[in-house]
């Protein structure tokens, strides 16, 4: 049985951070292989992760406009493309989306690409959605169940409010939702409150927090790979035992 975990939340919260933690536990944990997917337009799951991203998707979209090569057909040009952008890690691949369309119509490069990430998708067993903020891309994927949404906040009131905004959003999207959880980043100890909104949106149970990591901040200075942090890291046992009480129900 495969999982499907999506991330949300505003920028800067921790997203991507804690989906290269995520991905480094399945593949730990023999949940593999895994599909990470950056579907942020500023794509940077990949220095998380410490590979590197030749191409994007929308490259790709922009390319099929104007310059598929005469012979070809824009289905074999996109799949073409598809595969020299996913780049192959250990224990994981990774694509990204890249940004999202500009001006013009990009109907038909989008439904093209949409069937050919739901395809992609089926070869694999565990997927990993880095979304941003506005979720654009994460709405195109229509064809996927969600097993696990994970909506990462800092401990501000914009970043809840933006995550009681996101999982609204979510609910208003045809995609159907296991379990969503809120993790609020970078918080040593429980408030002894949350804001209304967030008890409105969320149970207690649904939100965690997860403490703040001067060696992680350490790493991302020196532009080492999040994901490398040794496993006694103090975020990485509290994410790995977050992971745990969430995927446990779906085992
Ligand atoms: N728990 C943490 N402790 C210390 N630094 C963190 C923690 N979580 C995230 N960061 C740092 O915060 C910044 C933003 O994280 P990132 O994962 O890129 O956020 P997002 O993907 O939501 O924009 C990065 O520099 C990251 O290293
Ligand atoms: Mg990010």
């Amino acid at each position: 049985m495969g999982i499907t975990v999506a991330f949300g939340g505003k920028g800067g919260t921790g997203k991507t951070t804690i989906a290269g933690l995520l991905i480094r536990y399945m593949i730990k944990n023999g949940m593999k292989p895994v599909l990470a997917i950056d579907a942020d337009a500023n794509s940077n799951l990949n220095d998380v992760l410490g590979v590197k991203l030749e191409e994007t998707l929308s490259d790709a979209r922009e390319m099929m406009k104007k310059d598929v090569p005469s012979g070809m057909t824009k289905d074999v040009f996109m799949e073409m493309k598809m595969e020299q952008a996913l780049v192959e890690g250990d224990g994981f691949d990774l694509i990204a989306m890249g940004r999202p369309e500009g001006a013009g119509c990009y109907c038909a490069a989008n439904n093209l690409l949409s069937s050919l990430i739901d395809r992609l998708m089926k070869n694999y067993d565990y997927l990993v959605v880095d979304n941003e903020a506005g979720m654009e891309h994460f709405s195109r994927l229509t064809q996927k169940d969600v097993d696990l949404l994970l909506l990462v906040s800092d401990p501000s009131r914009r970043g809840l409010t933006a995550a009681c905004r996101i999982m609204d959003l979510v609910k208003s999207l045809p995609i159907r939702v296991n379990q969503t959880a809120l993790v609020v980043n970078q918080l040593q100890a429980e408030p002894t409150s949350w804001p209304q909104d967030v008890l409105d949106t969320f149970s207690k149970d649904q939100i965690t927090i997860l403490p703040a990591d001067p060696l992680l901040a350490q790493f991302d200075m020196e532009g080492k790979p999040t994901s490398m942090l040794p496993a006694d890291a103090p975020i990485v046992k509290a994410a790995d035992a977050l992971f745990t009480r969430l995927l446990a129900k779906d085992k």
